[in-house]
């Protein structure tokens, strides 16, 4: 493991049965309270994005916000939410998704990705993959390329990976640590 490994996965905290019983929710608030480790991880995903050619950064509510404007900023790039259904003024393109119960909805202001555009998607947690897929069907009918999927962590026993697959068409799926 290399020290920046350690330091991340030192600042998640494990919380047993949360939200419900038999989850083990991974919760980052110490990392974010943490100046030297909030950094590293937004460097990090600032290299990965810079190296892949993204020309914007599109954070996924409501973790992905708090990870992605930083990284969007430390790149030099321009930052886009994609946002929970109802929340967006303008135009938006609209992407369905399946929970594990029920379905949930996600949105884009179509005017924000352009086909010049090459996007890298910033989360905390891919876990089944479910946000990230819309996210990237999202991104294809908003006309702009993906460049990736750039994750703190990814819990690999829910296999998000296999999931993204055909959605990402080749293009990187990068954790920084990987559960
Ligand atoms: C969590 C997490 C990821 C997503 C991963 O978001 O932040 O966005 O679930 O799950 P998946 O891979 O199975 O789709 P959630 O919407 O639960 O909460 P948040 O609003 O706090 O980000
Ligand atoms: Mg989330």
């Amino acid at each position: 493991m290399t020290d920046i490994e350690e330091l991340l996965l030192s600042r998640i905290r494990d919380v047993a049965d949360y939200p419900e019983p038999g989850v083990m929710f991974k919760d980052i608030t110490p990392l974010l309270a943490d100046p030297a480790a909030f950094t590293a991880l937004t460097d990090a995903l600032a290299e990965i994005s810079v190296r892949n050619g993204a020309t914007k950064i599109v954070g996924l509510e409501a973790r992905g916000f708090i990870l992605g404007a930083p990284v969007a900023v430390r790149a030099g790039l321009g930052f886009v939410p994609v946002r929970k259904a109802g929340k967006l003024p303008g135009a938006t393109l609209s992407q369905a998704y399946d929970l594990e119960y029920g379905s949930a909805e996600i949105e884009v202001h179509a005017e924000d990705l352009a086909a010049s555009d090459r996007v890298m998607v910033v989360d905390d947690v891919l876990a089944t993959g479910g946000t990230a897929e819309a996210s990237l069907e999202l991104i294809r009918r908003a006309g702009a390329e993906v460049a990736g999927v750039a994750v703190l962590m990814e819990l690999g026993f829910l296999g998000g990976r296999g999931r993204l697959a055909a959605s990402l068409a080749g293009a990187p799926l990068e954790a920084l640590l990987k559960v």
